[in-house]
């Protein structure tokens, strides 16, 4: 039996007068619980080629799912010196049941330990970011379904250009949401690969099975290249990607948000839920949950070419910059599910005044383009109708409205009245994905699909995140 001091003295390879610079444990200890779970199958893995006795095998399980236990409780003696999660694990894993420990490590690196752990990560972070962008999802089409026909103006060049429905505006914002959620389920599907048993960079000379390694842990498959299994960072890069556009998405929320609460819009009250007042003017409430939205973008996009800078110009395979990879993921993760977490409770929070949307969306001259749209259905060509209605837009003898668009544009006649009443405005653009209140509810109805789709597909993800649990507690036969 190995003496306690020896089993829990730092390995060589991490005695270095320059560990403190080296050290990754502060980002890569909320690894554990995976990191754990790979070195279980490994240990499986190990028995079951006949490189590890039935009875190390069982020490070893037993000892890993007491290090699991100890890291949940809390009492997990940390160790700084150790350098990272990997060697913390491995080392307690010999001070609890001495030399067997020593046996774990077999025809493995750290290369392909943290590249498997980055893998399951990913799962969980996708399992957790895809249930909070669903639900926000949800509150926007739920509000949708309620606002079909509410008017309001739509913009471009945030100038009042055509009339819309609140529903149709929110649904603009689901539909960015949608392909998020799509992209995030996409790059976790795609990462789906065990890279387990490329060793350092060039696999073992012993007899190691990483094919039945993957399927263990839920895997679709293992590597095909030992190099670019150690060294391949796209799951992050992509996973940063897909978040940073979310983000983007939520920043253009925000900015709305921010507009629409302000005195000059005043589209929507902030509640309690939007932020905070003024600590200097007692009327104020200032809508800073969507603020901090349209700010949280920079951050995210920062963590992405953080990320990308760090891979750019990296010689095959593993090199000690991949360490860098895991703080960008964690401040991205956690910003992501921080905003949409406000932002949907925010949201439920916001109280829409009706009668303002209505009256921006009365603006006359919002009804320009169905005035030439009539002159094009009398016959007359697009072109001569746009000039012919900018002409009387610009030059009209009196407010824009019936009255003088019959003067202006006599053909007109009897059609004039109903172009400019509002009421019709919305039921006129009823092309398909237009704003109408027929063409919303196939909309909605196309929206709650692609929300029951999300079920499936979070449901095999959480199925894959629950095994992981199963693995480290022991419940997975
Ligand atoms: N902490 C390292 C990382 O996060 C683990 C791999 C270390 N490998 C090595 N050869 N030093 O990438």
């Amino acid at each position: 039996m190995t003496s306690p001091t020896v089993a829990s003295a730092p390995p060589s390879y991490v005695r270095t007068g320059g560990s403190e610079f080296l050290r990754s444990l502060d980002v890569d200890r909320a690894l554990a619980r995976v990191d754990i779970a790979g070195s279980l199958v490994h240990a499986e893995m190990l028995e079951r080629v006949g490189l590890l006795s039935k009875e190390d095998a069982r020490r070893i399980l037993g000892g890993l799912r007491s290090i699991h236990r100890e890291i949940v409780s809390g009492s997990f003696p940390w160790r700084e010196e150790l350098e990272d999660v990997h060697t913390n694990v491995e080392v307690r894993l010999s001070q609890l049941i001495g030399p067997a420990g020593g046996r774990l490590h077999t025809a493995r690196s750290r290369n392909d330990q943290i590249a498997l752990d980055e893998r399951l990560y990913l799962r969980e972070i996708v399992y957790g970011t895809a249930q909070l962008l669903d639900l926000f999802q949800r509150v926007l089409v739920d509000r949708a379904a309620t606002e079909r026909d509410t008017l309001i103006p739509g913009y471009t060049h945030l100038q009042r250009a055509q009339p819309i429905s609140l529903a149709h505006h929110l649904l603009a914002h689901f539909w960015r949401l949608e392909r998020d959620f799509d992209r995030l389920t996409a790059t976790e599907r795609r990462a789906n690969v065990s890279p387990l048993g490329a060793g350092a960079l060039a696999g073992s000379t012993l007899p190691i099975d990483p094919v039945w390694v993957a399927r263990r842990l839920g895997f679709d498959r293992s590597f095909e290249n030992s190099l670019d299994a150690v060294s391949d960072r796209d799951p992050f890069a992509e996973l940063l990607f897909d978040l940073a556009l979310l983000a983007t998405h939520l920043s253009a929320l925000g900015e709305e948000w921010v507009l629409w609460t302000t005195s000059e819009f005043g589209f929507a009250r902030a509640g309690e839920r939007m932020g905070s007042g003024s600590s200097l003017m007692p009327q104020k409430r200032n809508a800073d949950v969507a603020e901090l939205a349209r700010a949280k973008a920079a951050r995210v996009t920062g963590d992405l070419v953080t990320l990308l800078g760090t891979l750019k110009g990296l010689p095959l395979a593993y090199d000690r910059d991949l360490q860098e990879d895991k703080a960008p993921v964690r401040d991205a993760v956690r910003t992501i599910d921080l905003t949409l977490t406000a932002l949907a409770s925010a949201f439920e929070d916001l109280e829409f005044d009706r009668l303002r949307m209505a009256e921006a969306a009365s603006d006359p001259a919002l009804r320009a383009t169905d005035v030439a749209e009539e002159l094009v259905r009398q016959g007359m060509p697009f072109r001569e109708a746009h000039e012919a209605v900018g002409a009387y837009v610009r030059a009209a003898d009196g407010p824009i409205g019936p009255a003088s668009a019959r003067r202006a544009l006599p053909t007109l006649d009897a059609a004039a009245e109903s172009l400019f009443d509002p009421a019709h405005a919305l039921e006129r653009r009823a092309t398909p994905g237009g704003p109408s209140p027929a063409s919303v509810g196939f909309q909605l109805d196309r929206a709650r699909e692609c929300l029951a789709a999300h079920g499936p597909s979070l449901s095999s993800l959480g199925h894959r995140v629950e095994l992981i649990e199963e693995l480290v507690n022991g419940e997975r036969k």
